[in-house]
């Protein structure tokens, strides 16, 4: 076999869409062995870790990994699913998100293109392509509360912090935006690398360096540093709150978007919704040598098991695994197939209106795609 694929269902919605994503492939006939992982809550009801370490030797023996999606709770509730013998010794974490740091997925690509046909679309022609620093940022997870006396010590170094000299350390939490130089190359690169390749026309860093300077600020200076070594691919600046209003306003304007990571999570969110929501939008977390394909959606609890929400967002994210294993052919059929589908409107999901199910709609795709 050419390739092996690490499918990790999750829980919920993330089992029907990825039985889906496997009929699909099957029927593309991709020259892969699939190994299923274990991952989610069913996980940290049963053992208090969602992310077993099984699974993550299992990855390191993959290729590349299709993930479903996950249920989380907030930390009390997590507490209380476990069995009597776990609580109090195991703590729960986002499996998701530590696997992207595991393996170093710095790129969350987003993708949110307006298919002809699709009534949920706001406009036509809209095609964003969302590059997310998925690593650090405000999500790099560093964070107080109460704020330790050590922390607002070494912080009295900054003038500003004299305004909250009053303030006791359990009325204050502080949570750290850190970038790194490297950490904003590699981004940028990305998205303009993906620029070059695809033949898109422009690449727009969104950011706020007239306030946060210092992050931001590193971000742009990364970027300005490297678009001129991209002929050929306009290059432009936005705030990002402006760039909330640009996105309603004038859409068909952008083409690659980049960002750091809680910006980047905001306005691909926005962008979603402009092109049919999350039955629509896929991802992939993508590093230098491994990648991780998945939806954006979650478990959606009341459909799990009905094989009734929409299959598109996780076959998109199966068309842009295809891509990055360089299965260009696969992936074009499928899309193909994604498109036509859409397009005609006969087989569709009750997000669109129609009362297909999930896989009566991967079906549909799969007689559409050649
Ligand atoms: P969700 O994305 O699971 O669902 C919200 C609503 O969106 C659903 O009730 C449904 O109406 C709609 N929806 C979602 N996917 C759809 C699809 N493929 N087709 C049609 N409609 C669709 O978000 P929610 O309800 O906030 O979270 C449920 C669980 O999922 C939580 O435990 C949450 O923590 C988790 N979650 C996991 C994610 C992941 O695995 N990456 C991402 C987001 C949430
Ligand atoms: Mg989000």
């Amino acid at each position: 076999m050419k390739y092996k694929i690490a499918m990790l269902p999750g829980d919920g919605i993330g089992k029907d869409v990825m039985e889906a994503a496997q009929i699909v492939l099957n029927a593309l006939e991709l020259d892969a062995e699939y190994v299923y992982g274990d991952i989610g809550w069913e996980f940290w009801k049963k053992e208090g870790n969602p992310l077993p370490e099984r699974t993550i030797e299992l990855l390191k023996e993959t290729d590349c990994a299709l993930f479903g999606a996950i249920t989380s709770k907030p930390k009390k509730e997590a507490e209380e699913e476990l069995p009597e013998y776990l609580r109090g010794k195991v703590e729960y974490f986002s499996p998701i998100v530590k696997l992207r740091q595991l393996f170093d997925l710095y790129a969350n690509v987003r993708p949110c293109k307006a298919y002809e046909g699709n009534p949920l679309n706001y406009r036509d022609n809209i095609d964003l392509v969302i590059f997310r620093e998925n690593t650090q940022g405000l999500y790099s997870g560093v964070e107080f509360y109460p704020v330790p006396e050590e922390v607002r010590k070494a912080l009295e170094i900054h003038p500003n912090m004299q305004k909250f000299k009053d303030v006791p350390s359990d009325e204050m939490a502080i949570s750290l935006r850190i970038f790194t130089r490297k950490g904003c190359h590699r981004i940028v690169k990305k998205a303009f690398d993906y620029a070059k390749e695809n033949n898109r026309k422009s690449v727009t860093v969104v950011e706020k360096p007239n306030v946060i300077r210092e992050t931001s600020g590193m971000m742009i200076e990364e970027a300005r540093k490297l678009a001129p070594k991209y002929k050929g691919i306009e290059y432009m600046e936005a705030n990002i709150d402006a760039m909330a209003m640009w996105l309603i306003k004038n859409p068909e304007r952008y083409d690659v978007l980049v960002s750091s990571n809680m910006f980047g999570d905001i306005i691909s969110d926005l962008a979603a919704q402009l092109v049919g929501g999350l039955g629509f939008a896929c991802g992939g977390n993508i590093g230098d040598d491994y990648a991780i394909f998945e939806p954006v959606h979650g478990s959606a609890p009341k459909y799990a098991g009905k094989y009734v929400v929409n299959p598109i967002a996780m076959l998109r994210s199966v068309k842009m695994m295809l891509d990055w294993l360089g299965e260009k052919k696969l992936a074009g059929r499928l899309e193909n197939g994604i498109a036509k589908t859409i397009k005609e409107g006969k087989v569709r999901t009750y997000d669109m209106g129609g009362n297909a199910s999930t896989l009566e709609m991967a079906e549909e795709i799969i007689k559409n795609m050649d």
